[in-house]
């Protein structure tokens, strides 16, 4: 069995908000900004919602693989900003692309969710239940910052981004010997350090019960537990993939990883002795998309003809849960 990432698309809400803006709304600067993230401009949604930008995003990637949307099996978006709590975003994307015959539902692990989403897939490709899966990765976490907190609102921006993956009954062994799919994959939680990144919901407010405490709507967030959480856990679980594929940092073309901090991808590629030529980002123009980093940089990198078939890939995010991976894949 043969599963392959056929086709890749984005998209982004139009609005460019830069460092600058950002010095109008907090006490901040480009240069801090720049210095201990990377980020310099982020997308924000002006009325796009997730499941529009995720549909969008599908389209490209069904356009790519040469698929139209009746021949679509399953649908996966992985989000933690959805716009409706029912119906999910993916039976609202399937509604929007027409994929009539599809089985659709949302998985939230955050900024782990593509990569989650993927590895489900993959399961549902591997056994044969499905033949294709749409996966998605989709958020507009703009209105889940507090635009007052300067060590949450730079960080994140707004997208989508997609990959239409195909199983197939034959191996394709490429000139290079490696054989195209899934190789090995990781993936870890640790709900006990959930708290050092989270956004609450709708407080208890029942015919029976409500809870008198203001609970707040936004994105609480100890930053520096995540990057110690990030820069300890990411480099860990690469090299714990690497090791069940029985590859070497050597063996991989590209780290696609979760574009979340400039410092955390050197903090990895340092830890994994690893060219930082590798490691392809765009956090300094798109910011931290969440669930839509991964998928919207891995489109990048095919469009841009960076990502060549028999190219081998490793795939890791990390976010709130803490949940935290990595997958080894030949392109
Ligand atoms: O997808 C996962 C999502 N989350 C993450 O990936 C977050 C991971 N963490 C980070 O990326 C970094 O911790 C941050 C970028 C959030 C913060 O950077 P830091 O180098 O850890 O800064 P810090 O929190 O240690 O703060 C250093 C100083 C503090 O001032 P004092 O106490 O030294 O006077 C902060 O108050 O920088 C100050 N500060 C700022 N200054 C200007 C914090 N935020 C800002 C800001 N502009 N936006």
């Amino acid at each position: 069995m043969t599963i392959r990432i056929t086709g890749t698309g984005s998209a982004l809400p139009e609005k460019i908000v830069t460092n600058f803006d950002l010095q109008e709304l907090v006490e901040t600067s480009d240069e801090w900004i720049q210095k201990r993230t990377g980020i310099a401009q982020r997308r924000v949604s002006t009325g796009e919602t997730v499941s529009a930008l995720a549909a969008e995003a599908c389209k490209r990637a069904l356009e790519m693989a040469g698929k139209t949307a009746a021949e679509v099996d399953l649908i996966l978006v992985a989000t933690c900003s959805p716009e409706l709590l029912l119906p999910c975003c993916a039976c609202q994307v399937q509604d929007l692309i027409g994929a009539a015959d599809a089985v659709a539902f949302d998985l939230n692990a955050a900024c782990s969710g593509f990569l989650f989403a993927l590895n489900t897939a993959n399961a549902y490709l591997q056994t044969g239940i499905y033949k294709n899966a749409l996966i998605v990765g989709s958020e507009v976490l703009s209105k889940l910052v507090d635009w007052k907190d300067r060590g949450t609102c730079i960080l994140f921006g707004d997208g989508a981004g997609a990959a239409f993956v195909e199983a197939s009954e034959e191996t394709c062994t490429y000139e290079n010997g490696r054989r195209a799919g899934m190789e090995c994959m990781v993936q870890g939680s640790d709900g006990a350090k959930g708290r050092v990144l989270s956004c609450a919901e709708r407080a208890l407010n029942s015919a029976f019960y409500a809870e008198d405490e203001t609970i707040s709507p936004y994105i609480q967030m100890d930053g520096q537990a995540v990057y110690k959480f990030a820069t300890k856990q990411v480099p860990a679980c690469i090299q714990q993939a690497l090791d069940k594929a029985e590859r070497t940092v050597e063996d991989v073309d590209w780290f696609i990883l979760h574009q979340a901090n400039v410092r955390i991808i050197e903090s990895v590629a340092k830890h994994l002795k690893a060219e930082m030529a590798k490691f392809p980002m765009n956090i300094h123009k798109i910011g931290n998309m969440s669930s839509a980093t991964i998928p919207v940089l891995l489109d990048e990198c095919n469009r841009n003809g960076m990502i060549k078939r028999g190219d081998r890939i490793v795939l890791s995010g990390f976010g709130a849960g803490l949940t935290y991976g990595a997958s080894v894949l030949v392109w």
